[in-house]
C-alpha cells in the first residue's frame, strides 16, 4: 500500500495526524521534527496541529512529499496485519524495549543525580517525572499483557470459529481501552515535562558522558512511546472495536 499522495495543501481538509502515521509510518518522524503529538492527539485536525506549531500549509506538504517519497519497499503495514500479530509485535518489540530501558535510565539518572544535581537541580524534577512513567508503564503493560491484549484475541479467535463472543464481564472492550488510552494520555504527558525541564535536552557545556548518554536515551525512550502509542491508540485499539461490533451485530 503506497501512501496516500497529497498535490495541494487543499487534500488536507479532512486529514487527522494520525492518517498521515498510519499511511506511512515514517511520517511520524516529520510529526516528531515539528513537536506535533501523533499518537495520544493523533486524532486533532492536521491543519489545527499545524497552526498550533505555526507550520505552513505549504511547507508541511513539502517536507511529507518527501518524507513519502524516501519509503523503503520494506515500509511495514502495521494497520494491514492481523490484530493478534500486531499486539504480539508491540509485546515483543516495544514492551520488551520499555521493560529493558526503565532500569538503565534510572541507573544514569542516579548517577548524573549524584554527580550535577547539586549545581543542576531541574535533574531531581526529571528523576521525579521518570520514575512516576517507569511505575506507571510497568503496571499498564502488565494490564495490556494479561487483560487488554487477551481480550482481544478471544475476539480474533471468535471472529475466526465463527462463534457467539460470550460476556467477559467487561462489558464491551471499549472500556478497558478508554483505561489504556487515559494512561497513554498520563505517561505521554510526564515525558514532555521532562523534555520541558531538560529545554528539550540541552546539554549544559560541563555534562559528563553519563550526562550525554541519559539524554540520549530519555529522547529514544520518549520517541518510542509515541510510536508504541500511535500502534495501540490508531491502529490496534479501533480495529479490535471494530471487530467486537461485528461480532455483536452478527449474532444479534
Ligand atoms: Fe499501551
Amino acid at each position: 500500500m503506497k501512501p496516500k499522495s497529497f498535490n495541494s495543501v487543499d487534500d488536507f481538509s479532512k486529514v487527522k495526524v494520525k492518517d498521515l502515521v498510519t499511511q506511512n509510518f515514517h511520517a511520524s518522524e516529520l510529526f516528531e521534527k515539528l513537536g506535533i503529538d501523533f499518537c495520544c492527539n493523533g486524532n486533532r485536525p492536521l491543519r489545527e496541529a499545524l497552526e498550533e506549531k505555526q507550520i505552513s500549509n505549504e511547507k508541511f506538504l513539502e517536507e511529507l512529499n518527501k518524507v513519502n517519497q524516501s519509503i523503503s519497499s520494506d515500509n511495514q503495514r502495521y494497520s494491514e496485519w492481523d490484530l493478534n500479530f500486531l499486539a504480539q509485535y508491540i509485546v515483543n518489540n516495544h514492551h520488551t524495549y520499555v521493560k529493558n530501558a526503565i532500569p538503565n535510565i534510572a541507573t544514569h539518572l542516579e548517577k548524573v543525580f549524584n554527580a550535577h544535581g547539586e549545581k543542576y537541580s531541574y535533574i531531581s524534577e526529571v528523576q521525579k517525572e521518570f520514575r512516576l512513567v517507569a511505575n506507571e508503564m510497568i503496571s499498564h503493560m502488565a494490564k495490556e499483557e494479561k487483560i487488554l491484549f487477551p481480550l482481544i484475541r478471544y475476539l480474533v479467535d471468535t471472529k475466526n470459529f465463527s462463534e457467539k463472543p460470550k460476556s467477559g464481564g467487561y462489558g464491551t472492550i471499549k472500556n478497558p481501552i478508554r483505561q489504556m488510552e487515559a494512561e497513554h494520555v498520563s505517561a505521554g504527558s510526564a515525558m514532555e515535562k521532562i523534555r520541558a525541564l531538560t529545554d528539550n535536552y540541552s546539554l549544559p557545556q560541563d555534562a559528563c558522558t553519563t550526562f550525554q548518554t541519559t539524554y540520549k536515551e530519555l529522547d529514544e525512550f520518549e520517541k518510542d512511546l509515541h510510536k508504541h502509542i500511535h500502534l495501540e491508540n490508531n491502529i490496534l485499539f479501533p480495529r479490535a472495536i471494530e471487530l467486537e461490533n461485528i461480532l455483536v451485530n452478527e449474532t444479534r
